[in-house]
């Protein structure tokens, strides 16, 4: 099947998270279709081997595929950066990739210290040894896995007591250090912004990677010739989930979406 500009855009996270990506896309392209995977059922990735977030992303590519989709947004850091060479290899649609925005922390750090929250299998992949490595290497990265937040976060508890006790944990020894960059390294992460917030102060800024994905999602899609181009047209937007709706359904702002409660 060709591409066609009026097929959708698919993405795919091992959750809710990656709707933090899909909102990015979302107001930056307002004309495209999408359709959205949510593998809750095996979240988080991030604690599993690099031959599972393989194959859970060679599935999810499949749906999406079988959904016509023209281009794949895989809005997972974990799934990046253990798979996405993997895919680019095995298939010819294109595929928008996110990684931890550690670049850029590095450019506005002063202190030169940055602090970054990721999952084990982000933080332990080979795609994020290589970004680090190309860092000034007077910049210290304080690196944190950030284990139970994903979890917390897919049972909608992100405003808990306990969420609120895993990120001082996590980020208390960071401020010691004096870091003035924090990055967000991974999807599900900008949700706890407010939270993060409150712990680190203004004086930090957080980094996460959604609006360079949207753009470049754009520019992907442009030089494919793919962009929906058609003026003030309905556009459709399904979510499928192969868990509990409500959590995707609430991060969406219960905004009158298809959300399909399906297993896959
Ligand atoms: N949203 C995924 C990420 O960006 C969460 C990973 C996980 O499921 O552990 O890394």
């Amino acid at each position: 099947m060709i591409s066609s500009q009026n097929n959708p855009i698919g993405f795919f996270d091992s959750g809710v998270g990656g709707t933090s990506i899909w909102k990015e896309v979302h107001q930056l392209l307002p004309n495209e279709h999408t359709i959205y995977l949510a593998d809750s059922k095996n979240a988080p990735y991030g604690e599993k081997t690099k031959e599972e977030i393989i194959q859970f992303s060679i599935k999810n590519t499949e749906l999406l595929l079988n959904k016509n989709a023209k281009i794949i947004v895989v809005a997972c850091n974990t799934a990046t950066t253990n798979a996405i060479a993997f895919l680019r290899e095995k298939y010819t649609v294109p595929f928008i990739g996110i990684e931890p925005a550690i670049k850029p922390a590095g450019l506005v750090t002063k202190t030169k210290k940055i602090g970054i929250l990721a999952t084990q299998g982000t933080l332990n992949s080979e795609l994020f040894e290589k970004t680090s490595a190309t860092i000034d290497v007077s910049i210290k990265i304080l690196e944190q896995v950030g284990e139970g937040l994903v979890n917390l976060i897919e049972e909608g508890e992100i405003n808990s007591e306990e969420m609120n006790m895993l990120l001082k944990k996590y980020l208390n020894p960071m401020m010691k250090e004096n870091i003035d960059a924090l990055v967000l390294g991974c999807t599900h992460y900008p949700y706890l912004i407010p939270q993060i917030k409150k712990i680190i102060g203004n004086s930090v800024e957080i980094i996460d990677s959604g609006s360079a994905v949207a753009k470049q999602t754009k520019n992907i899609l442009d030089n494919f010739g793919l962009l929906n181009t058609t003026v003030k047209h309905k556009t459709t937007h399904q979510f499928y989930t192969n868990k509990n709706a409500n959590v995707l359904s609430k991060l969406l702002n219960n905004r009158k979406l298809e959300i399909i409660e399906k297993d896959f």
